[in-house]
């Protein structure tokens, strides 16, 4: 039991697969989780671990997974970080397919959700650990491009801000990050081109890694952090303390 390992979801591209070389690089097993099995694959290869596919959204398959995790070694570190838009700016809510919005809640919303569930109670049972989760800056704020992810991701925060108490007492630190726009293939194309002609400023995926990872190493329970492109992380203060 003396392995630290580190699963990522969403690890086959952008922040993911960056975060993973990072906690990989910091000496962790690191769990590569996510839906494409050829970038998973990839990327596991390349951080010399292990790829799984799952998809977040289901938490039957979560749970499996948990046991197998915890049979493996001591999970001390997860970044609950998969997530996905609606397919394009230009099709208005109303015109959006009720399959696509209920696709972005399951993956985006129920994939932190029962991620915390099923990995926290495994870091519970081992020596405590730390979940950090990618939300985002339309976690924070109004996004008219897609009023669905950003629904889905002011619920990530909320979830985060409310249950972080529950868990700091029982040996998880929960933390999330708020970035602006990253440059990674989920922004590629006509968003990208619109973004650059607001003058946005990208992170980048490591960038936003690099946050995650001092998150996970030593960030206070219940933070909320915001990020930007050409700016220092900075911290959101809980509304409700932990
Ligand atoms: P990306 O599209 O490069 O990576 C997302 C990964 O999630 C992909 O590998 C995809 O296969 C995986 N995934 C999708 N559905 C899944 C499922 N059901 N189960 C498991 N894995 C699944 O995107 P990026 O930019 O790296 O996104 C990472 C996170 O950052 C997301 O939560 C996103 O909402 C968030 N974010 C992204 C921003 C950006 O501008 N790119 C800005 C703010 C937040």
């Amino acid at each position: 039991m003396s392995e630290e390992i580190a699963v990522v979801t969403g690890a086959a591209s952008g922040v993911g697969a960056a975060s993973a070389r990072r906690l990989a690089r910091g000496g962790a097993a690191v769990v590569v989780v996510d839906v494409d099995d050829d970038g998973g694959k990839r990327v596991a290869d390349e951080v010399g671990g292990r790829f799984v596919h799952l998809d977040v959204g289901d938490p039957t398959a979560w749970s499996t997974f948990a046991d197998d995790v915890a049979r493996e070694g001591r999970l001390a570190l997860a970044h609950l970080n998969a997530g996905i838009l609606t397919a394009s700016e230009d099709v208005p809510f109303l015109d959006t397919p009720v399959e696509r919005s209920l696709a972005l809640l399951r993956v985006n919303l129920d994939g932190v959700i029962f991620g915390v569930r099923a990995l926290a109670p495994v870091m519970i049972d081992q020596d405590g650990g730390a979940i950090a989760v990618t939300a985002s800056l339309a976690g924070l704020i109004p996004y008219a491009g897609d009023p669905v992810y950003t629904a889905t991701k002011h619920g990530v925060v909320g979830f985060v801000r409310s249950v972080t108490g529950e868990l700091r007492r029982a040996g998880v630190r929960l933390t999330a990050v708020c970035p602006g726009g990253i440059d990674t293939p989920m922004v590629a194309g006509e968003r990208k081109a619109r973004m650059d002609e607001h003058g946005a400023r990208f992170l980048s995926p490591d960038d936003v890694a690099a946050a995650v990872e001092a998150l996970l190493r030593s960030g206070d329970a219940g933070t909320i952090q915001y990020l930007e492109g050409g700016q220092s992380p900075r911290t959101i203060e809980p509304t409700l303390r932990p």
